[in-house]
């Protein structure tokens, strides 16, 4: 595997396919599963770590963001990347941190970023700063398809929104990876690792409250149930709602539904999600729906 930091020295096969897997570093399972995903649909496969600055909003978030250089590309190689792409800020926001923070500010987002009310309202600025650097790697590595975990729900929907069949990345596909999780069914995140051994075992509530809305009747019983099991677990309920699957709004009965949950465990902030409650259109009722998963 080559160690990359400068664009130039990438020098990717041009008649080969590329797969690329953006990330912040601090890698895990989940990003492992991505890469071997990246690896079984392509010939070569970049992983990019860089620690984005524009996509967060608190200062300290940034500051105390996990950073594990070395690890990180020992199991980026041995789970199929080709090339470890290490770019520093000048080489991803030539003209300053500070103009590419205001820069940001004027990116133009699909509404599956901006009315949801989700992440777009907990973490202002953060969706535009994250398709801001996606926009700029893909600019550099040009891919000719590009993994993205579910677990980052709004991200991936957003991603897709913005890439797919747009005229920059002819060509370019969005590939969805499934979340992974950890053996109690927490979401493998960069974050966990900065949770005390209270708060990781209280974290477990995220997983169980997705898991108890799919079994929920109605949006209102299925929201408030989530919210129920965060609070006995001790979690700060940011949102915890049941959305349409495919743009986030309000669920149309018969369409597929999502449950997607933030909360705060002490200092740090957790977000996961998973196929919600199947809510049944009154016309067709007595079509089956996908049973709810086990998230255990
Ligand atoms: P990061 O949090 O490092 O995540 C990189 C990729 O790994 C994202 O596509 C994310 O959804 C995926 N991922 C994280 N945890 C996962 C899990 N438990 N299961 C499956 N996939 C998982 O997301 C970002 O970085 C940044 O916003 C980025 C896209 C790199 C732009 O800076």
């Amino acid at each position: 595997m080559k160690i990359v930091h400068d664009t130039r020295s990438l020098d990717l096969d041009r008649t080969q396919s590329v797969g690329f897997v953006p990330t912040m570093g601090a890698l895990h399972d989940g990003h492992s599963a991505c890469i071997e995903e990246a690896a079984s649909l392509s010939e070569q496969v970049v992983v990019s770590i860089y620690v984005n600055p524009t996509q967060f909003n608190q200062g300290t978030d940034l500051q105390t963001y996990p950073r594990q250089l070395e690890q990180d590309i020992v199991l980026a190689r041995d789970h199929g990347a080709t090339v470890a792409y290490i770019p520093d800020d000048r080489e991803i926001y030539p003209d300053g941190i500070e103009a590419a923070h205001e820069q940001a500010g004027s990116i133009l987002l699909p509404s599956v970023a901006c009315r949801p009310q989700l992440e777009d309202r907990c973490r202002p600025g953060h969706l535009a700063g994250m398709i801001q650097v996606v926009d700029r790697l893909f600019q550099l590595v040009e891919p000719t398809i590009a993994c993205f975990g579910e677990k980052d729900y709004q991200q991936l929907l957003t991603v897709k929104a913005v890439f797919e069949g747009s005229e920059r990345f002819p060509g370019l596909r969005i590939h969805p990876c499934r979340t992974i999780r950890q053996a109690d069914g927490l979401a493998c995140s960069s974050r966990n690792k900065l949770m005390d051994e209270g708060e990781r075992a209280r974290a477990v509530g995220m997983a169980r409250a997705l898991h108890v809305s799919s079994y929920c009747e109605t949006v209102p019983e299925a929201e408030s149930s989530m919210l129920n099991t965060l609070k006995e677990h001790g979690l700060d309920c940011e949102y915890a709602v049941v959305r349409d699957a495919g743009t986030l709004e309000e669920v149309v009965p018969g369409n597929p539904t999502r449950s997607l949950i933030a909360a705060r465990c002490g200092q740090v902030r957790l977000i996961d999600n998973a196929p919600g409650p199947p809510l049944e259109d009154p016309d067709t009722a007595e079509h089956a729906q996908e049973p709810p998963r086990d998230l255990g």
